[in-house]
């Protein structure tokens, strides 16, 4: 693994077989169809399940929206609405939640042309008084999506879009997920999401409910890596970590054995602090002749030195 910056931990989880059945509600969780007429809430997304509930009761401004029609059947119910704000340079979802706990939140955008001004907007993303990030529509093809795990400090979390210039602030969903507070632990602030990688070649996403805690997973494999999986079920040791099946299941090797697997990401600015969680587990035999392993290297230095993960 090479990345441009230092990576300050990383977690490093090795599995095994068999693991107890977790159960799958949506405790806890605040899921939220920004634009959703109230008439209309609640109501469950067909696709995995979760209950989406209209925005109108956690914002005072704003007014809704509906993307291109021509657009609708391109996109999942949440994102065929959304609530635009062209009045006042800063407008702030007043939410609900439990205070000193670790929550995983999610904030998607998908424009749409809801406007028909064919204009990407840009806007920034405050969390209470914190900047979350600058959302710049146009160069995301015009859907981003924003993730964060962030400590509440009291029972109210604010969620603000700020006006930067003259586009008009907007946005289509907002989910926030309950974690254990000792995950993902961070010694400096909220953890922004980079990416959360699954190897495979299936071109599928994975989040509720095969992910009891709602983490989206992106399928992920670079032409020199082979992909493998198993059928078997892995044990997850990783005390609430929770990784599903579904991406436990599946796996990549380089191809030329003697090949490193490197990925490469970039950074905001040189300073920031990364954090790598990696999940391993040998999910493919080797030949009686042979032996599987591997160091853990990030930019040169060496996280993990060379183990063999466990078979399952
Ligand atoms: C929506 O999902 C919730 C939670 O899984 C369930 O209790 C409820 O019956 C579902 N409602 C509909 C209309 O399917
Ligand atoms: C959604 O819930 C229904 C009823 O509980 C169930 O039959 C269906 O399999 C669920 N769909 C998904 C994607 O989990
Ligand atoms: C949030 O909590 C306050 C105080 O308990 C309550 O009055 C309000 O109705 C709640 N808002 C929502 C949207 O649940
Ligand atoms: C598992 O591997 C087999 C054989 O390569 C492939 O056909 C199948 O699509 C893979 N399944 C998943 C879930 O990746
Ligand atoms: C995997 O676990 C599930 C749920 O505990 C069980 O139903 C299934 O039989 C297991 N599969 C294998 C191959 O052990
Ligand atoms: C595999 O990589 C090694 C080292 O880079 C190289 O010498 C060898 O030719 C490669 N094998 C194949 C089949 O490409
Ligand atoms: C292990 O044995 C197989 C089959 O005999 C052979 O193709 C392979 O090259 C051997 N591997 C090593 C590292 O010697």
């Amino acid at each position: 693994m090479k990345i441009h910056n230092k990576l300050l931990f990383a977690a490093c989880v090795i599995l095994s077989i068999t693991r107890h059945v977790q159960s799958q509600n949506q405790q806890g969780f605040i899921t939220l169809d920004c634009g959703l007429p109230s008439n209309e809430s609640p109501y469950n997304d067909t696709k995995n399940n979760l209950t989406f509930i209209s925005d109108a009761n956690f914002i005072q401004g704003g007014k809704t929206g509906n993307i291109q029609k021509d657009l609708v059947i391109k996109f999942r119910k949440p994102y065929t609405v959304l609530r635009y704000f062209p009045d006042g340079s800063r407008n702030c979802y007043s939410l609900n939640v439990t205070q000193d706990t670790n929550y995983l939140i999610r904030a998607g955008f998908l424009y749409g042309n809801y406007d028909g001004l064919n204009n990407s907007p840009r806007f920034d993303l405050y969390l209470g008084p914190n900047i979350w990030e600058n959302i710049d529509m146009g160069k995301s093809g015009d859907a981003v999506f924003e993730e964060i795990i962030h400590i509440t400090r009291s029972n109210i979390l604010e969620i603000c879009l700020v006006k930067t210039g003259t586009s008009t602030p907007m946005i289509s969903t907002i989910e926030l997920r309950p974690l254990r507070y000792d995950l993902y632990p961070s010694q400096t602030g909220s953890l922004r999401n980079l990416f959360r990688y699954y190897f495979t070649n299936s071109g599928k996403f994975v989040r509720y409910p095969q992910d009891i805690h709602d983490r989206i997973w992106i399928p992920y494999l670079l032409p020199e890596w082979t992909p493998t999986n198993t059928t078997l079920n892995v044990t997850d040791p990783s005390e609430g970590y929770d990784p599903p099946q579904e991406v436990l299941r599946t796996g990549a090797m380089p191809t030329n054995v003697s090949d490193p697997m490197t990925i490469t990401w970039d950074l905001n600015t040189a300073t920031d602090q990364v954090y790598g969680y990696i999940y391993i587990a040998d999910i493919t035999q080797v030949p009686a002749n042979e032996t599987r392993e591997f160091a853990i290297v990030v930019n040169d230095k060496v996280h993990f030195d060379p183990s063999s993960p466990t078979e399952v």
